[in-house]
């Protein structure tokens, strides 16, 4: 069922490093991606796929996490994603990639749900060290990280009235909340 995916699909941030994904499944992945909406279909997204601890330890130290967690600097050791998929923008196909990578992206992280895994965008990348990390070409924009792993956390939604704070934040027991605008604060009665 497409909403128990959608609910299901929530940024993971902790998982169980040990489970590796393995190419093949990343590959299943991007498949998915590939028959995305594309704007104009220029098709400009590239990928490129890491599930090794070498290649892991070029893409981690580029990627931030949670900045609304202020006593917490992303997953320890052990609990760090055992896979990432970078999405680039080949600049030669197009300069503007619209919202390509958004749908790509969560395309590919339904697609995880669905085999029991789960992942994290990331935007807040060092995009400097990460195109030194993995020489890449200066005509790839880069776009979006995907993290990706066995969660190993537990995460609860919950509503939120326009005046409440939109701030994710963790409780005592270690569980993510994550706090979402009601149906009836986002369609305009207009
Ligand atoms: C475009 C985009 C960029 C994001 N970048 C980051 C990021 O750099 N680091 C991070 O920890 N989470 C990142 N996130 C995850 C959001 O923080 C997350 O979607 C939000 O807290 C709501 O949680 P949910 O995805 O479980 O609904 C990003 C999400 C999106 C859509």
């Amino acid at each position: 069922m497409i909403r128990e995916l959608v609910l299901k699909n929530r940024s993971y941030r902790r998982f169980k490093q040990e489970e590796s994904i393995s190419t093949e499944t990343l590959y299943d992945l991007i498949e998915l991606a590939r028959h995305c909406a594309s704007a104009a279909n220029l098709q400009p997204l590239k990928y490129i796929i890491s599930n090794t601890p070498e290649r892991n330890e070029r893409i981690f130290p580029a990627t931030s996490w949670a900045g609304y967690l202020e006593d917490w600097n992303g997953p320890e050791d052990g609990e760090r994603p055992s896979a990432y998929i970078i999405i680039l923008g080949d600049t030669t196909i197009s300069k503007n990639f619209f919202c390509d990578h958004g749908i790509a992206a969560q395309t590919i992280l339904l697609g995880a749900v669905e085999k029991g895994l789960g992942g994290c965008m990331i935007g807040s990348i060092d995009r400097d060290l990460l195109r030194r990390n993995f020489l890449i070409d200066e005509r790839y924009e880069i776009l979006l990280v995907l993290a990706l792993g066995k969660p190993a956390e537990k995460i609860v939604l919950e509503d939120v009235g326009p005046e409440e704070s939109i701030k994710y934040y963790r409780d005592a027991e270690g569980v993510h909340h994550v706090p979402k605008r009601r149906l009836k604060d986002i369609i305009l009665e207009i």
